[in-house]
C-alpha cells in the first residue's frame, strides 16, 4: 500500500484524546487542530462527550465516516482490542504511540499487533512513538511543539526525546520541515520504506535520519534500498551507539543491534547516504540541500572581505576536496576592477575590510557570468563600513538573478545573527563560521558524485 494516505489523510482518528490537557492523547488532539490540520479529526475516548469542541466517539466504530489514520494514545494492554476495532472499521494506518512493547521485552504484544494490522491490511508506524507531522497537510500528529516551521527537510527518527527536542531546536533555527516521523521500534513501518515513499514527495527535497541501529539481518535490504532512494534524494544519516558504551546504550533504548561502527560506515558509503557526525553538521547539510539545486559543477571560488575567514574557508575546502579553481588572467581582470589595488583576485578573492556592499554585488555579477566558477562560497566579517543587514538585504534580492549555488559564512556578533536569519529566509544558506558554510557546500558535491554514480540525474 502506498503510504499517501498516511502524509495526506482526510480523517484521522485520535484514539485515547484525553480530557485531561496534560495528557499525551489530549496535547497530540491539540497540535492536530491548532496546527491546522484542514480533514476531519475524530476524537475517541469512551468517557468524553467533546473535547476540544470536537464531538467524541465512544469507539473508532462508531464514526460514520471512513477513517484513513488512527492515532493510538492509550496503555499498552488496551491497544491491541482498538487495533482490532480499526481494523474492522477499515482504518488504514495505526499511529501506536504508546509504550510498553518490544523495547521493554513484550515482544508478543507487538507481533500479535501487527498480525491484527496485517489481518486487516493496515499498517503500523511504531508502537513506542512521539507521532508524526507532515507540514503540507498541516499534520502536526504528535506530542512535541505546536508549531513546526514549512519547508523542504523530512526527518526520521528512531529516538523520539530527541526528537521531540529538535522539533524546538528546528523551529528556533528556522529550518523548514517536510515530514518529521518518529520511528519507535518500526514493528511495520521502517526507515527505508518511509524513505522510498519520501523520495518521490515533491514537497521533500532531503531526508535526514537519525538512526541508532538497524534489526538484525536487514542490512543488506537497507544498502539496496537506500540506493534506490538516493538516486532521487540526498540521504543524511547521524548514526549514534558508535563507541562501546554507546552501542550498549543503544541496545537497551530501542533493541536495535547497533554493530560495529566501521560495518555502519561502509553500509552508508555502499546505499550512497551521506553520514553526520554531529546533528549540527546533519542540519546545516540539510539546510543547504534544501534551498539550494543540486550544483552542475564543482569549480568553486570564494569571495571574502576578510583574508582570515578566507584562509579558513580554503582549508575546509581541501580537507572536503572541494576544487577551488585558479581564476583566469581574463577574470582576474574583471574582478580587479570591482576591489582596491590591494585586494587578492586569486582564490579566495579578497575585497577586503573596506568593501562595500556595491563590490558584492559586481564581483557576484563577474562570478555569475562566468565559465570558469560553479559555485561561490560568500563569506563576511563584521567590519565598521559594511553592515551586516544591509549586505544581506541586498544578496536576499541578488539571489533572484542567481543560478549558482551559493553558500554564506557570516561571522560576527548580533546584528550578523540577524543578516544570517535574513538570508536563509531568502535561499541563501548561510552559517556563522566558514567551515560550517564550506562543509554545507562539500555534502552537496559529494552527492552530487554519488548521484551520477547511481545513475540518478547528475
Ligand atoms: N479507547 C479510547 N480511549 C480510551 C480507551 C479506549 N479503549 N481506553 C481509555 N481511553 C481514554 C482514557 O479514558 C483517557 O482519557 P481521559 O483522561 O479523558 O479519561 C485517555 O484515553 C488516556 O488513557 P489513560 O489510561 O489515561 O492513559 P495515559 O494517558 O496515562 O497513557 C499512553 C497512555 C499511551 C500515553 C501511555 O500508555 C504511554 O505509552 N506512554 C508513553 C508514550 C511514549 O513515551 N511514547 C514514546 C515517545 S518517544
Amino acid at each position: 500500500m502506498s503510504l499517501s494516505r498516511l502524509f495526506n489523510p482526510r480523517s484521522i482518528a485520535v484514539i485515547g484524546a484525553s480530557r485531561n490537557p496534560d495528557k499525551i492523547g489530549h496535547v497530540i488532539l491539540r497540535n492536530l487542530v491548532e496546527y491546522g490540520y484542514k480533514g476531519k479529526i475524530y476524537p475517541v475516548n469512551p468517557s468524553a462527550n467533546e473535547i476540544l469542541g470536537l464531538k467524541a466517539y465512544k469507539s473508532v466504530l462508531e464514526i460514520d465516516d471512513e477513517v484513513d489514520v488512527a492515532i493510538i494514545a492509550i496503555p499498552a494492554d488496551k491497544v491491541l482490542e482498538a487495533a482490532e476495532e480499526c481494523g474492522r472499521k477499515g482504518v488504514k494506518f495505526l499511529v501506536v504511540i504508546t509504550s510498553g512493547f518490544s523495547e521493554a521485552g513484550n515482544e508478543e504484544g507487538e507481533k500479535k499487533l501487527v498480525e491484527v494490522a496485517r489481518k486487516y491490511g493496515m499498517r503500523v508506524l511504531g508502537p513506542n512513538i512521539f507521532g508524526y507531522a507532515y507540514t503540507p497537510s498541516r499534520i502536526n500528529a504528535t506530542f512535541g511543539t505546536k508549531d513546526i516551521a514549512v519547508g523542504g527537510i523530512s526527518f526520521l527518527t528512531q529516538s523520539g526525546a530527541l526528537g521531540i527536542a529538535l522539533m524546538g531546536w528546528t523551529l528556533m533555527e528556522e529550518l523548514g520541515m517536510a515530514a518529521l516521523v518518529s520511528l519507535g521500534n518500526m514493528s511495520d513501518l521502517d526507515a527505508t520504506e518511509i524513505s522510498d515513499y519520501l523520495a518521490d514527495d515533491e514537497n521533500t527535497k532531503v531526508i535526514t535520519i537519525y538512526l541508532e541501529g538497524l534489526k538484525p539481518g536487514t542490512g543488506k535490504a537497507f544498502i539496496e534500498k537506500m540506493r534506490r532512494v538516493v538516486a532521487r534524494k540526498p540521504v543524511i544519516v547521524i548514526k549514534a551507539g558508535k563507541s562501546t558504551r554507546g552501542s550498549m546504550a543503544a541496545a537497551s533504548h530501542t533493541g536495535s543491534l547497533a554493530g560495529s561502527s566501521r560495518i555502519y560506515e561502509a553500509a552508508f558509503k555502499q546505499a550512497g547516504v551521506l553520514e553526520a557526525s554531529t546533528v549540527e553538521e546533519m542540519f546545516d547539510w540539510a539546510r543547504a540541500f534544501s534551498l539550494l539545486e543540486i550544483p552542475r559543477g564543482d569549480k568553486t571560488v570564494i569571495l571574502t572581505n576578510g583574508g582570515g575567514v578566507g584562509v579558513l574557508a580554503t582549508d575546509a575546502a581541501e580537507k572536503y576536496n572541494i576544487p577551488l579553481i585558479d581564476p583566469s588572467n581574463e577574470l582576474k581582470n574583471k574582478l580587479r576592477k570591482v576591489m582596491p589595488w590591494y585586494g587578492s583576485v586569486r582564490n579566495p578573492i579578497d575585497l577586503t575590510g573596506g568593501a562595500l556592499v556595491d563590490n558584492y554585488v559586481k564581483a557576484l555579477e563577474i562570478l555569475e557570468e562566468s565559465d570558469e566558477v560553479d559555485n561561490i562560497i560568500l563569506l563576511y566579517c563584521r567590519t565598521a563600513v559594511l553592515d551586516p543587514i544591509e549586505l544581506a538585504k541586498t544578496l536576499a534580492e541578488f539571489k533572484k538573478k542567481l543560478s549558482k549555488p551559493i553558500v554564506a559564512g557570516f561571522v560576527g556578533g548580533a546584528d550578523v545573527r540577524e543578516a544570517i536569519r535574513i538570508l536563509n529566509k531568502n535561499g541563501i544558506p548561510t552559517y556563522p563560521s566558514p567551515e560550517r558554510a564550506v562543509s554545507s557546500l562539500a555534502a552537496m558535491l559529494e552527492y552530487r558524485r554519488i548521484r551520477s554514480r547511481l545513475g540518478g540525474v547528475a
